[in-house]
């Protein structure tokens, strides 16, 4: 016979037949929304290199949690920006700080109807943006920031934090934090280990975000981007130390990275699209040269395709929200 055959094409030809035929379908309940808040607020404050996206004040913060519940999506992960910094981080411990206040506030408002995630690191607190306490030489100190988080877990879990997401790269911060929620009745308090998360340029528009004090960059802790096996190195520890879940930071540019820890681990995988890739489809579809929505469903799709069981992504009540229409 010389004429082809249409397979695969006969699977394309109507949209019921391609969605008939989907290996992988995104759902609100695999998206998990970061969010900002800002002490001392009165307005929610636009960040200009994230379009849509804002620091919240408690309220605005409130009204997104209850949006996300009704629009189905996962969970919520809470990042806060204090009014005061120092050189320990010494708000984030405070039970009416910042981070610790909207963790409680978040949870009167929608309760276990929603994921409710707290950030465990110390970049937003520290006046200098590091993720750790500083030794005498500037060296970011491992196991005196250790000290630090296990204190810090304990109060988000105080709070009312379902989940804990140690996004510092400290070595031992998983077992560190697992033993401080053991120690303090914290048992059902899940961690999701930011387990392979890399130094990134990608980060640039969070750090407006949460106006990071950071000069220099965090490459003695976070994984080069020259590194693959190392990534299933930092999983492999982090499972061994407790990890409930763990991650991999960021997505796009790491889709092997992430295709590698989707097929070694027994848990939940997340994926953490971060600022600089919600910046760049933003940037571009402003400038007319992608299609929006049709450019932020591909990327995130292309992330699950990859492994990613849950999406930590700036668009999930958006996503959502199309998800649900269609
Ligand atoms: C550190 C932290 C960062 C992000 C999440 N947690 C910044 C960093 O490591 O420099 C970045 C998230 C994003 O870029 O969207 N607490």
């Amino acid at each position: 016979m010389s004429f082809p055959n249409h397979r695969p094409r006969r699977l394309r030809t109507t949209p019921a037949m391609r969605r008939l035929t989907a290996e992988n379908r995104l759902a609100p309940a695999d998206l998990i929304l970061p969010a900002f808040i800002r002490e001392g607020l009165t307005e929610p404050s636009p960040i200009s290199s994230m379009p849509g996206v804002v620091q919240h004040t408690t309220d605005s913060l409130k009204r997104a949690a209850a949006e996300a519940v009704e629009l189905g999506v996962g969970g919520i992960m809470l990042f806060g920006v204090p009014a005061v910094r120092d050189a320990q981080g010494t708000a984030s411990l405070d039970p009416e700080g910042v981070l610790n206040k909207a963790i409680r506030d978040v949870k009167a408002e929608v309760g276990d109807d929603l994921v409710i995630m707290g950030d465990v690191c110390l970049d937003e607190f520290t006046d200098h943006g590091h993720c750790g306490v500083l030794d005498s030489e500037g060296y970011v100190d491992n196991d005196a920031t250790l000290e630090i988080y296990g204190r810090m877990a304990v109060a988000q879990a105080d709070a009312g934090a379902h989940v804990l997401g140690p996004s510092g790269m400290m070595d031992g911060q998983i077992a560190v934090i697992r033993q401080a929620l053991e120690e303090s009745g914290h048992k059902n308090t899940a961690v999701l280990a930011y387990a392979a998360k890399y130094a990134s340029a990608f980060y640039g528009p969070f750090r407006e975000a949460v106006d990071s004090q950071l000069k220099g960059d965090r490459r003695t802790y976070q994984m080069d981007a020259a590194n693959r096996r190392e990534a299933i190195l930092e999983v492999e520890l982090d499972l061994e130390e407790g990890a409930d879940m763990v991650m991999v930071k960021p997505a796009m540019s790491y889709l092997d990275i992430l295709a590698d820890v989707a097929a070694m681990s027994p848990v939940p995988v997340s994926a953490y699209q971060i600022s600089g890739e919600y910046a760049m489809i933003e940037a571009a579809a402003a400038n007319g040269w992608i299609d929006r929505r049709g450019a932020i469903t591909e990327s995130v799709l292309g992330i699950k395709r990859a492994g990613a069981d849950t999406v930590l992504t700036y668009w999930a009540s958006e996503l959502a929200g199309w998800l649900k229409e269609s």
